[in-house]
């Protein structure tokens, strides 16, 4: 069975998607550890309701991002985790951790990539006036939500919608899309070539149904 590594700076609603996901047997992975770099993280008090391990390892304290990096690999390797899941991590990684976890590192990101990269994905979604919107799982590389691409589903922005409102529409999709991607890895059904992702046997069931908004 897939181990997977959860990490957190926030909430931890993806996190909940997840462990949910697990528990209907829709996941085909275990959650074997779930990291946040901050104390406050409520990814952190989900973890640990569901009984999943945790490990704190607060960025502050290290000299460096790859010396926080290799923290993050120490931890993960302990707990044997074979891919790890962003969810909603706030830090940029480094080659310490992207060459530890080569191709096995997921992303998921508010925006349908390549646009919208970095913060406030749904606030620039919304201010550039875009009619649809969504969320994108892709595998991590060293330039921000930027690897291959897994999964995207999308949305209509609505003619009244603020960013809480995109974002949590948008946020329904990742907690289709994550766990989706996540079993599709675990199951060996997934092959990288350059940009390229192929999906080997049936696609999953589409996340919520795309509008047409004119
Ligand atoms: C999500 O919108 C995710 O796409 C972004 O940060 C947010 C995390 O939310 N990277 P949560 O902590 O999973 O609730």
């Amino acid at each position: 069975m897939t181990r997977l590594g959860v990490l957190v700076s926030g909430r931890g609603s993806n996190l909940s998607a997840i462990v949910e996901a697990q528990r209907a047997g829709r996941l085909g992975a275990e959650v074997g550890l779930v990291i946040s770099n901050r104390p406050g993280a409520g990814g952190l008090e989900i973890a640990a309701a569901n009984q999943v391990p945790t490990c704190l390892l607060e960025h502050g304290a290290y000299p460096s991002r790859s010396a926080f990096d290799r923290a993050l690999v120490d931890a993960l390797v302990a707990a044997r985790i074979d891919l790890v899941a962003l969810a909603g991590f706030d830090r940029l990684v480094t080659r310490t951790l992207l060459d530890a976890f080569p191709v096995r590192i997921l992303n998921v990101h508010p925006a349908l990539l390549p646009a919208f990269t970095g913060l406030h994905a749904q606030r620039q979604a919304i201010e550039y006036g875009v009619r649809v919107a969504g969320a994108t799982v892709h595998y991590v590389d060293d330039q921000v939500d930027h690897g291959p691409i897994v999964l995207q589903g999308a949305v209509a922005v609505q003619p009244n919608d603020d960013e809480a409102a995109l974002a949590a529409r948008i946020l329904e999709v990742e907690h289709a899309i994550f766990p989706a991607a996540i079993r599709l890895h675990a199951e060996g059904r997934l092959e990288v070539h350059g940009r390229h992702v192929r999906i080997r046997g049936s696609v999953p069931p589409p996340p919520p149904a795309l509008l047409w908004i004119a």
